[in-house]
Formats: structure tokens, C-alpha cells, sequence
């Protein structure tokens, strides 16, 4: 069997060609929507490993509302060595928490294409980033396998056209991608950009010549790839390009730009009235970051601020998001709030658990301020796709629109006010779906695929 993977930043999903057709397989059955799974992981401190749903509802069960109690744990030897004295071995020790039941990650697929994060212990065993990413395609290669019964030929993975704007930690990405899958004992792996695969699922037919745009907006990065289709249905790859803009960063504007006053902005601090320190609220940029101030330093931090502070309330909020994990919680509240604002226009943000408690309203014109550097980055990404094939916006006869994010009103504005809401078309190939769908199409057609090979495309 012959498979497409979508590895997204959020969700996740498949199609295999089974040699007549292509299909989407079943890669979480208790998902509303089974073909797609949420790009998920839990490691539970036994070694248990969930995936999807499944590992985020561990996740929650387990750590949200929970107080943490630290303890020191050796985590092994470091040698130093200095002039005078020759080389010491020193044991190196790490304040851990010491019930947690598990690890959760999310969004896996950013930390890619950061060269700074090469991986993390987990109960004292350490974990490259290659590894966890493995260990999600092994996993996701399973479930296939059990639901389709048959073994993985060939596989097609989706890349994003940049996973960074900076060329170098691009390549570290691509590089991590392919140790990664080659250690999750996948064969014959090639890997093509998520949008161009989408456009793949392009199929209708016109007696001239078409410009398709395809613009796939997901939870990591915005790509775009601008092909022609010819009356004979061949395709011709014009332009690809990509931001690291995703529903994720738009999440972190929101929360950023919004509930800061909640959790203690603008508190003065002791008699000489210091500012709070700016690297607290810094933190809330992301979940993963507000675990990180799990430590007791910040901790004590924040509760010398809670006793000296004027925002007494707000300090209290901030701690128990730290302290009782609250992290997640918010920043899905959030997500949701955005979701939200795609169909009305007026939505609240809302917490009420332990002592976060608020509600704050947030109109979409005000979520559109807040995204405004976003959609500039866009629309310059747009224009640069366009120069590459030069093209103008008037020359694109299709906009397929693809990925979560390109629900996001201001968005389906942009390309509507760019390219004409004439050229904005609706595939029914699924927003979540088309991907993967196009990545196995790939197989369907061998010209296709040694014309995407041969002009670099298929790597
Ligand atoms: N109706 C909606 N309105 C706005 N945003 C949405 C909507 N539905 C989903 N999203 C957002 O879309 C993102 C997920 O989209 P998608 O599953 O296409 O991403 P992905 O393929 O996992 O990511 P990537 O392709 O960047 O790796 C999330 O950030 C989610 O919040
Ligand atoms: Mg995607």
C-alpha cells in the first residue's frame, strides 16, 4: 500500500492508494471527525504513549487543577574542565515535579525548525527531538496498519514550504523530518509541499488554461503554491512559498494582546512600586511556556508579588495558571474563542477555575487588530508567490483555500479583496482533509509523479 501522510502542526491526517483508489484511513477512531487526529502526544511516566484525543484528555485528567510539589533528582555527570586544575566531574541534579503523571506535546512540529531545542528528558530519560517525532509516525504507522491491515510500501510526506524564515534551521528541519521518519522504520519516504499536494486535489477540467492559487492556512505555517493547470489536466508547478504564520501565533495574539490585565499587568510591586517583571507575562506567550515557569524560583516570585503587589487578584490568577496548570486550559478557551469568531462577531474570553476568574469580550474587529502583522505578513507572502510566477492577481482563475486558519474571516477578505470572491472556490475535498488526500493522489498518476520528481518537487 502506497500512503500520503499530513503531518500537521494541529491535526493530522492520511490517505492510502490501495492501487484503484485513494482513501482517508480512520487514524483516530474517537475523534468527531475519525480521519483526523490531533497531532497529540502524551508520555505517561510508566511509558505509556497516547496519541490524539486521547493524550490531551490524559494530559488534562491527570495535571489541570493539580499543585505541583518539586523534588531533586540526579540526572547525571557533566564534566567541566578548567586550566588550572585539570577536569571534575560534577552530578548534575533538576528540580522535576515530582507526581506528574505524564508529558504532553503539542504542536512538535515548530520545534523543528528550532535549532536551540534539540530535546527534553522526560522522567529522567532523555528524548531528541528526531525521537519524539519517530515515535509519533511509528505510531501513526501502526494505526494504519491495524486499520487497513496492510504494510506501508511507499509514503508520502507533506512539508510545509518553510518550516522557518531563516534558510538554515529550514534545512534543519527537513534534515530532523527525514531522521525522523527513517527511525520510525518507514521505507521509500519522499516528501512534497503540503499546498502543492492540496492542489493536486484540484480536478476540474476548463477548455483554457487555469491559474490556481492554492492557499493552505494551518496551526504552524502559511503556504501557498501557484500552479497551472493545462486543459489536459497536466499540472505545472509555478511558485511555492511560505510564512511561519499559523493559528497557533494568532492564538498567542490573543492572549497576549487581551488577558495580560488579568494576570497581573500594570501591578506595582513593594513600596518603591517596581514593575512586575516582564519576563512573567512574557511567558504566556504559549501553554508550553507557562509550564515552564513551574519552577519554585518564579514561583516565589510570584508570591512575594501577591504580598507586595497592588493587583493582588490578578497575581493570584497568574499562580494558579501556573501552579494548578492551567496553561493548556486557557490557551484552548482561546482557541475556541477564535474558532468562534469565524461565524459571529462578538465572542467572550472566560475563565472561572480555582482563582482565574474573568470575562473578557473580544470582537473580531479587535482579533483582526490584533492579527494585523500577520495578515500584512501574508498578503507580502502572496505578492512574492505572484512575482515568482510572474503572475498577477488578476491572472489566478483559482483560490482553493485549505487548513483551519483559512476560515479565519479576515483572511477569506484578503484573498477575496485580491483576487475577486469569483475566484474563491470550495473544493468539498475538506479543509482539514485535502492535504493528505492530494499527497496520495500522488501515486495515482506515475507521469504526475516523476514530473513532480524531476522538477524537484518530490524529494
Ligand atoms: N473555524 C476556524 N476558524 C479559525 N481557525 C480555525 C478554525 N478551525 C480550525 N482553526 C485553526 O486551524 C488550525 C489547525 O488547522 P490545520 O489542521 O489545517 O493545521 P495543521 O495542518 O495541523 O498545521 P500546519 O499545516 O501548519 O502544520 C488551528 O490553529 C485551529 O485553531
Ligand atoms: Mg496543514
Amino acid at each position: 500500500m502506497q500512503l500520503g501522510l499530513d503531518w500537521g502542526t494541529t491535526n493530522s491526517s492520511a490517505a492510502l492508494y490501495d492501487g484503484r483508489k485513494v482513501r482517508l484511513v480512520t487514524l483516530d477512531p474517537v475523534n468527531a471527525v475519525p480521519s483526523v487526529l490531533r497531532s497529540a502526544l502524551f508520555i505517561s511516566r510508566e511509558g505509556d504513549v497516547s496519541l490524539g484525543r486521547a493524550a490531551i484528555d490524559r494530559y488534562t485528567e491527570g495535571n489541570v487543577g493539580r499543585e505541583i510539589e518539586y523534588k531533586l533528582v540526579y540526572v547525571g555527570t557533566t564534566e567541566l574542565t578548567f586550566a588550572e586544575i585539570g577536569t571534575v566531574q560534577q552530578a548534575l541534579y533538576t528540580e522535576i515535579d515530582a507526581n506528574a503523571p505524564g508529558r504532553l506535546f503539542l504542536s512538535i512540529k515548530l520545534a523543528l525548525a528550532d535549532p536551540t531545542y534539540t530535546g527534553t528528558i522526560i522522567f529522567g530519560a532523555r528524548w531528541t527531538i528526531e525521537e519524539l517525532v519517530a515515535l509519533m509516525l511509528r505510531r501513526i504507522a501502526e494505526q494504519v496498519r491495524a486499520e487497513t491491515g496492510e504494510t506501508i510500501d511507499e509514503i508520502v510526506i507533506g512539508r510545509p514550504v518553510h518550516y522557518s524564515d531563516e534558510a538554515r534551521n529550514d534545512q534543519v528541519a527537513m534534515q530532523r523530518m527525514r531522521a525522523a521518519a527513517e527511525l520510525a522504520g518507514l521505507r521509500n519516504v519522499q516528501f512534497l509541499a503540503e499546498p502543492t499536494a492540496a492542489a493536486l486535489t484540484y480536478r476540474r477540467r476548463s477548455n483554457h488554461e487555469q491559474h490556481l492559487l492554492v492557499f493552505d492556512f494551518g496551526g504552524g505555517t502559511l503556504d501557498v503554491t501557484i500552479s497551472r493547470v493545462a486543459p489536459n489536466g497536466r499540472r505545472t508547478i509555478l511558485a511555492t512559498d511560505g510564512v511561519p504564520v499559523g493559528g497557533d501565533l494568532l492564538d498567542q495574539r490573543v492572549v497576549m494582546g487581551k488577558l495580560h490585565p488579568h494576570f497581573g499587568a500594570g501591578a506595582e510591586l513593594g513600596p518603591r512600586r517596581l514593575p512586575l517583571p516582564a519576563f512573567l507575562l512574557d511567558h504566556l506567550a504559549g501553554w508550553q511556556s507557562i509550564v515552564e515557569m513551574h519552577n519554585p524560583r518564579t514561583l516565589e516570585i510570584i508570591d512575594e508579588a501577591i504580598l507586595t503587589g497592588n493587583r493582588p487578584k490578578q497575581l493570584r490568577a497568574l499562580r494558579a495558571l501556573v501552579r494548578e496548570n492551567y496553561g493548556l486550559p486557557l490557551y484552548e478557551m482561546v482557541e475556541r474563542a477564535k474558532r468562534e469568531l469565524s461565524e459571529v462577531k462578538e465572542t467572550q474570553l472566560r475563565m472561572d477555575v480555582s482563582d482565574i476568574h474573568f470575562s473578557e469580550p473580544l470582537e473580531r474587529w479587535d482579533f483582526e487588530r490584533l492579527i494585523g502583522p500577520d495578515v500584512r505578513a501574508i498578503d507580502a507572502c502572496l505578492e512574492r508567490a505572484l512575482g515568482a510566477a510572474g503572475l498577477r492577481a488578476r491572472d489566478i482563475d483559482v483560490v482553493l483555500r485549505t487548513g483551519g486558519s483559512s476560515c479565519v474571516p479576515r483572511f477569506v477578505r484578503l484573498l477575496e479583496e485580491k483576487f475577486g470572491s469569483d475566484r474563491l472556490y470550495d473544493d468539498g475535498a475538506g479543509i482539514f482533509t485535502s492535504v493528505a488526500t492530494g499527497l496520495g493522489l500522488v501515486f495515482t498518476d506515475p507521469s504526475l509523479r516523476r514530473q513532480l520528481a524531476a522538477d524537484g518537487h518530490l524529494l
